[in-house]
Protein backbone atom coordinates (compact mmCIF):
# COMPACT_ATOMS: atom_id res chain seq x y z
CA UNK A 1 0.00 0.00 0.00
CA UNK A 2 1.57 3.65 -1.04
CA UNK A 3 2.86 5.54 2.26
CA UNK A 4 0.45 8.09 3.15
CA UNK A 5 1.61 11.59 2.29
CA UNK A 6 3.32 9.73 -0.77
CA UNK A 7 6.60 7.75 -0.87
CA UNK A 8 9.09 8.43 1.70
CA UNK A 9 12.71 7.23 1.60
CA UNK A 10 13.52 4.59 4.37
CA UNK A 11 16.42 2.53 4.64
CA UNK A 12 16.09 -1.32 5.35
CA UNK A 13 17.41 -0.69 8.69
CA UNK A 14 15.36 2.31 9.77
CA UNK A 15 12.10 0.30 8.85
CA UNK A 16 12.60 -1.95 11.58
CA UNK A 17 14.27 0.43 13.98
CA UNK A 18 11.64 1.55 15.92
CA UNK A 19 10.28 -1.87 16.60
CA UNK A 20 13.74 -3.01 17.82
CA UNK A 21 14.24 0.45 20.10
CA UNK A 22 11.44 -1.20 22.47
CA UNK A 23 12.17 -2.38 26.15
CA UNK A 24 12.47 -6.56 25.32
CA UNK A 25 9.96 -7.01 27.72
CA UNK A 26 7.30 -5.16 25.05
CA UNK A 27 8.82 -7.37 22.55
CA UNK A 28 5.57 -8.92 21.92
CA UNK A 29 4.52 -5.58 20.16
CA UNK A 30 4.85 -6.65 17.04
CA UNK A 31 4.09 -6.52 13.33
CA UNK A 32 3.42 -9.64 11.43
CA UNK A 33 1.83 -9.26 7.52
CA UNK A 34 1.32 -12.36 5.47
CA UNK A 35 -0.74 -11.20 2.54
CA UNK A 36 -0.02 -13.92 -0.36
CA UNK A 37 -2.55 -16.39 -1.14
CA UNK A 38 -1.83 -19.14 -0.63
CA UNK A 39 -2.43 -22.94 -2.55
CA UNK A 40 -1.12 -26.11 -1.09
CA UNK A 41 -1.45 -29.34 -2.62
CA UNK A 42 0.17 -32.41 -4.52
CA UNK A 43 -1.42 -31.90 -8.26
CA UNK A 44 -2.52 -28.51 -7.48
CA UNK A 45 -0.95 -27.70 -10.83
CA UNK A 46 -3.22 -29.02 -12.81
CA UNK A 47 -5.74 -26.52 -11.50
CA UNK A 48 -2.70 -23.53 -12.36
CA UNK A 49 -5.32 -22.54 -15.25
CA UNK A 50 -8.45 -21.34 -13.13
CA UNK A 51 -6.34 -20.17 -10.54
CA UNK A 52 -4.12 -17.66 -11.97
CA UNK A 53 -6.89 -16.45 -14.15
CA UNK A 54 -9.14 -15.85 -10.59
CA UNK A 55 -5.90 -13.13 -9.92
CA UNK A 56 -6.89 -11.06 -13.00
CA UNK A 57 -3.95 -12.32 -14.95
CA UNK A 58 -5.53 -12.88 -18.74
CA UNK A 59 -1.82 -13.03 -20.63
CA UNK A 60 0.90 -14.03 -18.60
CA UNK A 61 4.55 -13.92 -18.76
CA UNK A 62 6.56 -16.70 -17.52
CA UNK A 63 9.95 -16.82 -15.79
CA UNK A 64 12.10 -19.47 -16.08
CA UNK A 65 15.07 -21.32 -16.62
CA UNK A 66 16.78 -22.73 -19.69
CA UNK A 67 16.69 -26.15 -17.58
CA UNK A 68 13.24 -26.07 -16.43
CA UNK A 69 11.74 -25.19 -19.72
CA UNK A 70 12.76 -28.14 -21.72
CA UNK A 71 11.59 -30.51 -18.96
CA UNK A 72 7.98 -32.25 -18.90
CA UNK A 73 6.77 -30.43 -16.20
CA UNK A 74 6.90 -26.65 -17.72
CA UNK A 75 5.46 -28.26 -20.67
CA UNK A 76 2.56 -29.84 -19.15
CA UNK A 77 1.76 -26.76 -16.57
CA UNK A 78 2.16 -24.81 -20.48
CA UNK A 79 -1.02 -27.36 -22.07
CA UNK A 80 -2.94 -26.32 -18.87
CA UNK A 81 -2.58 -22.70 -19.00
CA UNK A 82 -3.32 -22.69 -22.63
CA UNK A 83 -6.47 -25.26 -21.63
CA UNK A 84 -7.77 -22.68 -19.49
CA UNK A 85 -7.55 -19.85 -22.12
CA UNK A 86 -4.50 -18.54 -21.22
CA UNK A 87 -2.30 -16.99 -23.13
CA UNK A 88 1.21 -17.06 -21.74
CA UNK A 89 4.53 -15.73 -23.26
CA UNK A 90 7.43 -17.06 -21.74
CA UNK A 91 11.08 -15.82 -20.76
CA UNK A 92 13.67 -18.81 -20.19
CA UNK A 93 16.80 -17.08 -19.40
CA UNK A 94 16.64 -16.88 -16.09
CA UNK A 95 20.26 -16.52 -14.38
CA UNK A 96 21.63 -18.49 -10.90
CA UNK A 97 21.45 -15.30 -8.46
CA UNK A 98 19.95 -12.82 -11.18
CA UNK A 99 22.23 -10.25 -12.25
CA UNK A 100 20.22 -6.80 -12.63
CA UNK A 101 20.98 -7.11 -16.00
CA UNK A 102 19.26 -9.85 -16.61
CA UNK A 103 16.12 -8.87 -15.13
CA UNK A 104 15.96 -5.41 -17.53
CA UNK A 105 15.60 -7.76 -20.51
CA UNK A 106 13.42 -9.64 -19.16
CA UNK A 107 11.34 -6.66 -18.18
CA UNK A 108 11.85 -5.20 -21.89
CA UNK A 109 10.21 -8.53 -23.07
CA UNK A 110 7.34 -8.27 -20.89
CA UNK A 111 6.43 -4.86 -22.03
CA UNK A 112 7.10 -5.97 -25.94
CA UNK A 113 5.22 -8.95 -25.62
CA UNK A 114 2.16 -7.28 -23.52
CA UNK A 115 1.52 -9.30 -21.30
CA UNK A 116 -0.57 -8.48 -17.82
CA UNK A 117 1.26 -10.31 -15.05
CA UNK A 118 4.22 -11.99 -14.48
CA UNK A 119 4.77 -15.46 -12.87
CA UNK A 120 7.78 -17.17 -11.44
CA UNK A 121 8.39 -20.54 -12.02
CA UNK A 122 11.42 -22.29 -10.32
CA UNK A 123 13.58 -21.70 -7.64
CA UNK A 124 14.58 -18.13 -5.85
CA UNK A 125 16.54 -16.83 -9.10
CA UNK A 126 13.36 -17.33 -11.10
CA UNK A 127 10.88 -16.31 -8.42
CA UNK A 128 13.40 -12.99 -7.82
CA UNK A 129 13.29 -12.49 -11.51
CA UNK A 130 10.00 -12.41 -11.93
CA UNK A 131 9.78 -9.90 -8.61
CA UNK A 132 12.12 -7.62 -10.65
CA UNK A 133 9.94 -7.64 -13.76
CA UNK A 134 6.88 -6.85 -11.81
CA UNK A 135 8.35 -4.03 -10.20
CA UNK A 136 9.39 -2.29 -13.33
CA UNK A 137 5.94 -3.45 -15.29
CA UNK A 138 4.71 -0.99 -12.65
CA UNK A 139 6.39 1.13 -11.78
CA UNK A 140 8.31 2.08 -15.00
CA UNK A 141 12.22 2.83 -15.11
CA UNK A 142 15.10 1.72 -17.16
CA UNK A 143 16.48 -0.63 -14.56
CA UNK A 144 15.90 -2.57 -11.36
CA UNK A 145 18.71 -0.81 -10.16
CA UNK A 146 16.68 2.24 -9.86
CA UNK A 147 14.78 0.31 -6.86
CA UNK A 148 18.46 -1.36 -5.67
CA UNK A 149 20.48 0.67 -2.40
CA UNK A 150 22.23 2.84 -2.30
CA UNK A 151 19.69 5.21 -3.96
CA UNK A 152 16.54 2.58 -3.58
CA UNK A 153 13.22 4.58 -5.08
CA UNK A 154 10.20 3.07 -3.03
CA UNK A 155 8.94 0.16 -4.75
CA UNK A 156 4.80 1.32 -4.08
CA UNK A 157 3.38 -1.20 -6.53
CA UNK A 158 4.44 -4.22 -8.65
CA UNK A 159 2.25 -6.05 -11.34
CA UNK A 160 0.35 -8.82 -10.44
CA UNK A 161 2.53 -11.73 -9.33
CA UNK A 162 1.95 -15.48 -8.72
CA UNK A 163 4.95 -17.86 -7.67
CA UNK A 164 5.18 -21.43 -8.29
CA UNK A 165 7.97 -22.88 -6.82
CA UNK A 166 9.98 -25.77 -7.67
CA UNK A 167 12.04 -25.97 -5.11
CA UNK A 168 11.59 -26.48 -0.95
CA UNK A 169 13.86 -23.53 0.09
CA UNK A 170 13.54 -20.49 -0.99
CA UNK A 171 10.27 -19.01 0.53
CA UNK A 172 10.41 -16.45 -2.21
CA UNK A 173 6.47 -16.84 -3.17
CA UNK A 174 5.53 -15.76 0.17
CA UNK A 175 8.58 -12.91 0.87
CA UNK A 176 8.52 -9.51 0.47
CA UNK A 177 12.31 -9.83 -0.67
CA UNK A 178 13.89 -9.94 -4.24
CA UNK A 179 17.94 -11.02 -4.12
CA UNK A 180 19.37 -9.00 -6.92
CA UNK A 181 23.35 -9.44 -7.61
CA UNK A 182 24.76 -5.47 -8.07
CA UNK A 183 26.72 -5.60 -11.00
CA UNK A 184 27.88 -2.37 -11.04
CA UNK A 185 30.46 -0.80 -8.93
CA UNK A 186 31.79 -4.49 -7.07
CA UNK A 187 30.76 -7.40 -9.38
CA UNK A 188 28.93 -10.48 -7.73
CA UNK A 189 27.57 -8.31 -4.52
CA UNK A 190 24.43 -9.65 -3.66
CA UNK A 191 21.72 -6.78 -3.32
CA UNK A 192 17.95 -6.82 -3.83
CA UNK A 193 14.94 -4.58 -3.30
CA UNK A 194 12.43 -4.77 0.05
CA UNK A 195 8.64 -4.29 0.09
CA UNK A 196 5.47 -5.57 1.60
CA UNK A 197 4.16 -4.72 -2.22
CA UNK A 198 6.11 -7.81 -2.96
CA UNK A 199 4.73 -10.34 -1.38
CA UNK A 200 3.15 -12.46 -4.46
CA UNK A 201 -0.67 -12.28 -4.94
CA UNK A 202 -0.96 -16.21 -5.31
CA UNK A 203 1.77 -18.96 -4.82
CA UNK A 204 0.77 -22.00 -5.78
CA UNK A 205 2.56 -25.19 -3.93
CA UNK A 206 2.82 -28.36 -5.97
CA UNK A 207 5.12 -30.20 -3.93
CA UNK A 208 4.79 -32.98 -6.91
CA UNK A 209 7.28 -30.74 -8.99
CA UNK A 210 10.05 -31.17 -6.77
CA UNK A 211 10.02 -34.77 -7.05
CA UNK A 212 12.66 -34.92 -9.57
CA UNK A 213 15.02 -32.70 -8.02
CA UNK A 214 18.49 -34.27 -7.64
CA UNK A 215 19.34 -34.97 -3.97
CA UNK A 216 22.15 -32.09 -3.77
CA UNK A 217 19.89 -29.21 -5.05
CA UNK A 218 17.25 -31.15 -2.49
CA UNK A 219 20.12 -30.83 0.17
CA UNK A 220 21.34 -27.33 -0.26
CA UNK A 221 17.33 -26.13 -1.03
CA UNK A 222 16.62 -27.79 2.27
CA UNK A 223 18.88 -26.18 4.60
CA UNK A 224 18.38 -22.93 3.27
CA UNK A 225 14.98 -23.22 4.90
CA UNK A 226 16.23 -24.59 7.85
CA UNK A 227 18.30 -21.44 8.06
CA UNK A 228 15.54 -19.23 7.32
CA UNK A 229 13.50 -21.01 10.24
CA UNK A 230 16.15 -20.93 13.05
CA UNK A 231 17.80 -17.30 12.17
CA UNK A 232 14.13 -15.98 12.08
CA UNK A 233 13.77 -17.98 15.56
CA UNK A 234 16.73 -16.39 17.02
CA UNK A 235 16.72 -12.50 15.50
CA UNK A 236 16.74 -8.96 16.98
CA UNK A 237 13.48 -9.14 15.02
CA UNK A 238 11.86 -12.27 16.95
CA UNK A 239 8.04 -12.07 17.44
CA UNK A 240 5.72 -15.45 18.63
CA UNK A 241 4.30 -15.94 15.40
CA UNK A 242 7.68 -16.17 13.69
CA UNK A 243 8.76 -17.88 16.76
CA UNK A 244 5.68 -20.81 16.36
CA UNK A 245 6.65 -20.91 12.73
CA UNK A 246 10.26 -21.93 12.87
CA UNK A 247 10.27 -23.98 15.54
CA UNK A 248 7.30 -25.74 13.48
CA UNK A 249 9.45 -25.97 10.22
CA UNK A 250 12.56 -26.85 12.23
CA UNK A 251 10.74 -30.10 13.79
CA UNK A 252 10.07 -30.66 9.90
CA UNK A 253 12.70 -30.40 8.46
CA UNK A 254 14.80 -32.40 10.78
CA UNK A 255 12.62 -35.34 10.29
CA UNK A 256 12.19 -34.96 6.74
CA UNK A 257 15.24 -33.48 4.72
CA UNK A 258 17.80 -36.31 5.18
CA UNK A 259 14.75 -38.63 3.58
CA UNK A 260 14.26 -36.56 0.76
CA UNK A 261 17.90 -36.30 -0.02
CA UNK A 262 18.14 -40.10 0.29
CA UNK A 263 14.97 -40.80 -1.49
CA UNK A 264 13.72 -38.81 -3.59
CA UNK A 265 10.45 -40.50 -4.51
CA UNK A 266 9.65 -40.48 -1.01
CA UNK A 267 6.61 -38.83 -1.45
CA UNK A 268 5.94 -38.06 2.32
CA UNK A 269 9.42 -36.11 2.86
CA UNK A 270 8.66 -34.49 -0.38
CA UNK A 271 5.48 -33.04 0.64
CA UNK A 272 6.91 -32.04 4.21
CA UNK A 273 9.74 -29.98 2.77
CA UNK A 274 7.14 -28.14 0.97
CA UNK A 275 5.16 -27.35 3.69
CA UNK A 276 8.59 -26.85 5.91
CA UNK A 277 9.75 -24.74 2.67
CA UNK A 278 6.61 -22.53 2.97
CA UNK A 279 6.40 -21.99 6.71
CA UNK A 280 9.76 -20.99 7.10
CA UNK A 281 9.49 -18.64 4.63
CA UNK A 282 6.40 -16.75 6.28
CA UNK A 283 8.63 -16.97 9.33
CA UNK A 284 11.40 -15.33 8.17
CA UNK A 285 9.87 -12.76 6.17
CA UNK A 286 8.46 -11.61 9.28
CA UNK A 287 11.41 -12.48 11.62
CA UNK A 288 14.02 -12.13 9.05
CA UNK A 289 17.46 -13.50 9.10
CA UNK A 290 20.93 -12.68 10.28
CA UNK A 291 24.68 -14.35 10.34
CA UNK A 292 23.68 -17.47 8.24
CA UNK A 293 22.74 -15.27 5.39
CA UNK A 294 25.12 -12.22 5.81
CA UNK A 295 28.04 -15.04 6.14
CA UNK A 296 25.94 -17.18 3.19
CA UNK A 297 25.74 -14.09 1.03
CA UNK A 298 29.60 -13.58 1.09
CA UNK A 299 30.60 -17.09 0.83
CA UNK A 300 28.52 -18.12 -2.16
CA UNK A 301 29.23 -14.38 -3.73
CA UNK A 302 32.92 -15.27 -3.28
CA UNK A 303 33.36 -19.20 -4.08
CA UNK A 304 30.30 -19.46 -5.97
CA UNK A 305 28.93 -22.13 -3.50
CA UNK A 306 25.23 -22.34 -3.62
CA UNK A 307 22.89 -20.51 -1.23
CA UNK A 308 21.36 -23.08 0.70
CA UNK A 309 24.93 -24.79 1.20
CA UNK A 310 26.63 -21.43 1.78
CA UNK A 311 23.82 -19.86 4.33
CA UNK A 312 24.47 -23.59 6.25
CA UNK A 313 27.96 -23.96 6.76
CA UNK A 314 28.39 -21.42 9.31
CA UNK A 315 25.05 -22.68 11.45
CA UNK A 316 26.39 -24.55 14.25
CA UNK A 317 29.40 -22.04 14.41
CA UNK A 318 27.51 -19.18 14.26
CA UNK A 319 25.00 -20.55 16.77
CA UNK A 320 27.66 -21.15 19.24
CA UNK A 321 27.82 -17.60 18.93
CA UNK A 322 24.14 -16.59 19.24
CA UNK A 323 24.04 -18.96 22.22
CA UNK A 324 24.68 -16.29 25.00
CA UNK A 325 21.46 -14.63 24.00
CA UNK A 326 19.57 -17.58 22.86
CA UNK A 327 20.31 -20.15 25.04
CA UNK A 328 16.66 -20.81 25.94
CA UNK A 329 15.45 -20.96 22.97
CA UNK A 330 18.41 -23.47 21.66
CA UNK A 331 16.55 -25.79 24.18
CA UNK A 332 13.51 -25.70 22.13
CA UNK A 333 15.32 -26.06 19.03
CA UNK A 334 16.57 -29.28 20.53
CA UNK A 335 13.10 -30.64 21.78
CA UNK A 336 11.48 -30.28 18.04
CA UNK A 337 15.30 -31.76 16.50
CA UNK A 338 14.44 -34.88 18.40
CA UNK A 339 16.57 -34.60 21.43
CA UNK A 340 15.80 -35.54 24.59
CA UNK A 341 16.09 -32.11 26.58
CA UNK A 342 14.86 -33.20 29.81
CA UNK A 343 18.01 -35.87 30.45
CA UNK A 344 19.78 -32.77 30.48
CA UNK A 345 21.17 -30.77 33.58
CA UNK A 346 21.16 -27.68 32.45
CA UNK A 347 19.57 -25.13 29.24
CA UNK A 348 23.40 -24.98 28.39
CA UNK A 349 23.61 -28.67 27.56
CA UNK A 350 20.84 -28.76 26.02
CA UNK A 351 21.90 -25.74 23.99
CA UNK A 352 25.01 -27.66 23.00
CA UNK A 353 22.95 -30.62 22.04
CA UNK A 354 20.74 -28.63 19.68
CA UNK A 355 23.77 -27.64 18.01
CA UNK A 356 25.11 -30.72 17.27
CA UNK A 357 21.88 -31.90 16.32
CA UNK A 358 22.27 -29.18 13.47
CA UNK A 359 25.88 -30.22 12.37
CA UNK A 360 24.47 -33.79 11.85
CA UNK A 361 21.61 -32.57 10.28
CA UNK A 362 23.71 -30.90 7.78
CA UNK A 363 26.07 -33.96 7.73
CA UNK A 364 23.38 -36.42 7.41
CA UNK A 365 21.66 -34.38 4.40
CA UNK A 366 25.26 -34.20 2.02
CA UNK A 367 26.08 -30.72 2.72
CA UNK A 368 30.14 -30.27 2.34
CA UNK A 369 32.01 -28.40 5.03
CA UNK A 370 33.47 -25.60 4.03
CA UNK A 371 36.86 -26.95 4.04
CA UNK A 372 35.59 -29.25 1.41
CA UNK A 373 34.31 -26.71 -1.01
CA UNK A 374 37.03 -24.53 -0.98
CA UNK A 375 40.75 -23.94 0.43
CA UNK A 376 39.82 -20.14 2.12
CA UNK A 377 43.52 -18.47 3.46
CA UNK A 378 42.91 -16.86 6.31
CA UNK A 379 43.00 -13.33 4.57
CA UNK A 380 40.36 -14.93 2.06
CA UNK A 381 38.49 -15.56 5.69
CA UNK A 382 38.74 -12.16 6.93
CA UNK A 383 37.71 -10.47 3.71
CA UNK A 384 34.56 -12.46 4.05
CA UNK A 385 33.95 -11.52 7.45
CA UNK A 386 34.47 -8.06 6.22
CA UNK A 387 31.78 -8.56 3.60
CA UNK A 388 29.62 -10.32 5.49
CA UNK A 389 29.78 -7.56 8.22
CA UNK A 390 28.11 -5.39 5.03
CA UNK A 391 25.10 -7.31 4.29
CA UNK A 392 21.79 -6.49 5.60
CA UNK A 393 21.35 -9.40 7.67
CA UNK A 394 23.82 -8.48 9.94
CA UNK A 395 21.86 -5.63 11.79
CA UNK A 396 19.40 -8.66 12.91
CA UNK A 397 22.15 -10.31 14.95
CA UNK A 398 20.90 -10.90 18.25
CA UNK A 399 24.24 -10.13 19.69
CA UNK A 400 26.00 -6.79 19.00
CA UNK A 401 28.66 -8.53 16.46
CA UNK A 402 32.16 -7.88 14.71
CA UNK A 403 34.23 -8.62 11.92
CA UNK A 404 36.23 -10.30 14.30
CA UNK A 405 33.39 -12.39 15.22
CA UNK A 406 32.76 -13.32 11.73
CA UNK A 407 36.03 -14.41 11.54
CA UNK A 408 35.78 -16.15 13.78
CA UNK A 409 32.67 -17.85 12.91
CA UNK A 410 34.33 -18.60 9.89
CA UNK A 411 37.59 -19.96 11.23
CA UNK A 412 35.49 -22.29 13.38
CA UNK A 413 33.37 -23.51 10.37
CA UNK A 414 37.04 -24.66 8.77
CA UNK A 415 37.73 -26.41 11.68
CA UNK A 416 34.58 -28.69 11.49
CA UNK A 417 35.76 -29.65 7.95
CA UNK A 418 39.24 -30.97 9.53
CA UNK A 419 38.22 -32.64 12.18
CA UNK A 420 34.91 -34.19 10.64
CA UNK A 421 31.49 -34.18 12.01
CA UNK A 422 29.35 -37.24 12.19
FE1 LIG B 1 17.93 -18.07 2.06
Amino acid sequence: MPTPGGPRKITFEASWANLLSLPPRLRNVFRFYTPTELNFARGKLKEAGALIKSTGINRPFIVTDDFLAKSDGFQEFLRVLEAAGLNPATWTQVQPDPPDTSIDQAAEEYRRTGCDGVIGYGGGSSMDTAKGVAIIAAMGGASIREFMPPDARPVTAVAPLVCIPTTSGTGSEVTQFAVVTDTRPNPHVKSGVVSPVLHPRMAIVDPAVTDRMPPKLTASTGMDAFAHAIEAYTSRLENPISDALSLYAIEIIGRHLPRAVYDGSDREARDAMSLAAVIAGISFDNGLVHFGHAIGHALGARYHIPHGTAVAMPIPAGMEFVRPAREEKLTKVAAAMGVKVDTFISPSEAAEAAIDAISRLKADSGIPTLAEATMASPEELRTVAEQAMKDGSTFFNPRPVSAEDYLHILEETMDEGQIGYH
